[in-house]
């Protein structure tokens, strides 16, 4: 596996790039914008395809490099399906696997930093984001905070793993790296209370002032979701109402991009074929099946996907190909849904 903490001095954050091999797919966690030329940098220079960029829970901090990652590389950007950022590419629940080529990350939800707080784990490790910090804890008095609720998220989920498994915090200002689950069980200080009531109390009477970059980075991380708009002001979006109507005529090839837990969670838009976002390279090049699909049928290429993120980026990349027709649904499925679009039940 390929693994790399990277470190963001200004704000003290831990960015995390995964891959399974050289050549292979990445994904990166808790990526800061000011550092994204860095990581595209080391994503170059160890071969890989970011296909992916995390982050753990709306940081108030620093600004996210979600948007920038994605406007560069065209990789999906992931949160939990809590946050309230605009338009996120794919968002995660408790119990779904974070997944790319070669590794596959157990998603938890570990609210009380945020109620938009995730742990991700791997065998051997787990990244707490916020949530458990090496000898600490993050805050919880902004950002719908609980301490209740993080006392659960620490005592019966975190700190149940087994104690050699490596912490990997969002971040830490004290120059400490890593740590363990059994370390922290042992020596972090908040967490040796006796019941939930005291630790509500500890969190309580932490009396922080506020983030420095908190007016700027948590309006800014609201709102990552701007490739839509320009691709709405290009005439290549349908809204949900207008894909209802073009959805069932023969003239038109409604594309699924979004990835098969998604469909089988959220349901299909009857009639659909299935072409993950993963794949659309091969598939819009000439010779690929969508090239192919559009020159030899004429048919209208209608993408979408779970909120329209990977679907505008799908159709500036298929028009760039050539397939003069392309265009999405803005808003993808949650909006398809929002209009009653009807959607089954996928079979895989
Ligand atoms: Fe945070």
């Amino acid at each position: 596996m390929i693994f790399r903490q990277l470190f963001d001095q200004t704000s003290g954050t831990y960015s995390y790039l995964l891959a399974s091999r050289r050549g292979g797919e990445a994904l990166i966690i808790d990526p800061v914008l000011e550092k994204v030329d860095r990581y595209l940098s080391l994503v170059r220079e160890l071969d890989l395809k970011l296909v992916k960029a995390v982050d753990t829970h709306m940081h108030a901090d620093h600004i996210t490099g979600l948007g920038a990652l994605r406007d560069k590389t065209h990789c999906i950007t992931v949160m939990g399906e809590q946050t309230k950022a605009d338009v996120v590419s794919m968002r995660l629940a408790d119990g779904e696997q974070l997944t790319i080529e070669g590794l596959a990350l157990d998603v938890i939800y570990t609210p009380g930093h945020t109620d938009d707080s995730y742990s991700f784990i791997m065998p051997d490790r787990v990244f707490t984001g916020d949530t458990l910090l090496i000898r600490g804890t993050g805050r919880t008095d902004f950002q719908n905070g609980d301490p209740r609720a993080q006392y659960e998220s620490i005592f019966n989920k975190l700190l149940r793993l087994p104690e050699s498994t490596l912490v990997f915090p969002a971040h830490d200002y004290k120059g400490d790296t890593v740590s363990t689950i059994g370390e922290e069980k042992a020596f972090n200080p908040r967490l040796q209370v006796k019941s939930v009531d005291q630790y509500v109390e500890l969190m309580n009477n932490l009396n922080l002032p506020n983030p420095k970059m908190m007016d700027v980075a948590v309006p800014a991380n609201l709102r990552q979701g701007l490739a839509q708009d320009e691709i709405a002001r290009r005439g290549w979006a349908v809204t949900a109402q207008q894909a209802m109507g073009l959805a069932g005529q023969s003239n038109v090839a409604l594309i699924d991009l979004r990835e098969r837990s998604e469909r089988e969670k959220h349901g299909v838009i009857p009639g659909s074929l299935h072409a993950p976002y993963p794949d659309l390279q091969e598939n819009i090049r000439a010779g690929g099946m969508l090239h192919e699909l559009a020159s030899a049928t004429g048919k209208r290429i209608l993408f979408y996907c779970a909120f329209g993120e990977r679907s505008a980026m799908a159709v500036r990349a298929a028009q760039d190909a050539g397939i003069a027709s392309a265009c999405h649904i803005h808003g993808g499925v949650d909006a398809w849904r929002r209009a009653n679009g009807c959607v089954s039940v996928s079979s895989r």
